[in-house]
């Protein structure tokens, strides 16, 4: 969708809408699916790519892949200022989870125009945000500050396809090994719909994040004794399933006990599979988070006593493998100050909150990168990483003011 002058807010919100509207035709099934470096992100890369070129912003993509657009200031000795998102989805994902930082960073940096504020404003597309195909995620992000695993490339997805693999076979070359961020920029301001149900239900269009949960990725395997669905007595089974199906419900009892904290097993696989075999092995993925290191420390610790006892209720056993672990960290009080600043310049009260979801701010911020997040109201009762995810023009014409003046304000 090409960009035409746009003047009011409303015009803005629809074409905010518009580009997120043809993102989400991308690999369109109940949902648009952009699994990370996978061919449906780099469909998305390459339309924005065509839109920030449009737009007049010098165009890069980094040694992650990441995409770059970059508006210059009138200083150029200046540190940048940063904003964006990602573009990949998990599957069946909604048509606002990260594309919407993307496009509307996009979109502002647009308004603003180049040399009308002293420092560069750079608007990136991270690569890979989201951990559900290789069961690690914000990659780009991590690439960029030199966080990344010296196996990372060997993860793999559910097609046995490696992350090196995938990265190689998108003609990005080889995976990074060091980071490049540097010089920093002196900032990132992340947009991002809530996900969740607290702007609605305080009936606030657009939401300040103080800080973003710290979060811990399990592999959790159960092992017993595979056999005949019929002839074995239930008194002298060894169900791995059984054993899972006891941890995912401690897990959900664990976190119900720790204020804040979440526990989600969204992926289960039982070896051999067959419907008249008592399972062997029991696969399974535990994301665990909690606002704060005691919690996440806690319901850690518990959970991982939990698959032991449940494994041993029956008679299996249970390997936890831990993958990922990301400390909740807190968002730069001075950048968040300023997009306070532009929420209020609306007219509207800002509202501080939390974030559950994880983030590339996160990253950034954890890197010692001064960031912050803007939310824009969930509509649909929140919904997220669900086709129904719904943010109404409204919101999103407010969010473009609001991320316009504190970018403005930022780049100074
Ligand atoms: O999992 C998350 O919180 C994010 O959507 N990647
Ligand atoms: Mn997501
Ligand atoms: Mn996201």
């Amino acid at each position: 969708m090409s960009l035409q002058p746009a003047s009011t807010p409303q015009q803005r919100a629809g074409q905010v809408l518009g580009r997120l509207a043809e993102l989400f035709e991308i690999g369109r099934q109940a949902g648009t699916n952009r699994p990370g470096l996978g061919e449906g992100e780099q469909r998305a890369h390459d339309l924005v790519a065509s839109w920030m070129a449009e737009a007049g912003l010098a165009v890069e993509v980094d040694p992650a892949g990441n995409l770059i657009g970059r508006l210059p200031g009138s200083d150029p000795s200046l540190a940048e200022v940063w904003t964006g998102s990602h573009l990949d989805t998990p599957p069946d994902g909604g048509m606002f989870d990260g594309a919407l930082g993307v496009v509307a960073g996009l979109d502002a940096a647009a308004a603003i125009g180049a040399g009308s504020v002293r420092r560069t404003i750079a608007v990136v597309a991270f690569r890979l945000e989201e951990g559900c195909r290789f069961g690690r995620g914000v990659f780009g992000s991590r690439a960029m500050v030199g966080d990344i695993e010296p196996d990372e490339g060997d993860l793999l997805d559910a097609d046995g396809v490696s992350v090196a693999q995938a990265f190689a076979e998108l003609g990005l070359g080889r995976l990074p090994t060091r980071g490049w961020a540097d010089p920093p920029p002196a900032c990132f301001l992340e947009t991002h719909i809530e996900q969740g149900p607290a702007l609605a239900s305080a009936g606030a269009p657009l939401g300040v994040v103080t800080s973003i949960a710290g979060m811990a990725g399990f592999d959790v395997v159960f092992s017993g004794s595979r056999g005949h669905a019929g002839t074995v007595p239930m008194s002298l089974r060894s169900d791995a399933l059984g054993a899972a199906a006891r941890f995912v419900l401690a897990a959900h009892e664990i976190a119900r006990s720790i204020p804040g904290a979440v526990a989600t097993i969204g992926r289960l696989v039982t070896l051999p599979g067959a419907t008249n075999t008592i399972p062997g092995r029991a696969e399974l993925f535990a994301d665990l988070r909690a606002p704060d290191a005691a919690g996440l420390d806690a319901l850690v610790e518990r959970a991982t006593a939990a698959a032991a006892e449940a494994a041993a209720a029956g008679a299996c056993t249970a390997e936890v493998l831990p993958r990922w672990r990301y400390e909740p960290v807190a968002m730069d009080p001075a950048t968040a100050a300023a997009v306070r600043r532009a929420v209020t310049g609306l007219g509207l009260e800002p509202v501080d909150l939390p974030s559950g979801a994880g983030h590339d701010a996160a990253i950034m911020a954890t890197a010692g990168i001064p960031s912050a997040m803007l939310f824009v109201r969930s509509d649909a009762g929140g919904i997220s990483h669900a086709p129904e995810e719904f943010t109404g023009a409204d919101a999103i014409a407010l969010c473009a003011q609001a991320l316009e003046s504190a970018l403005r304000e930022l780049a100074a």
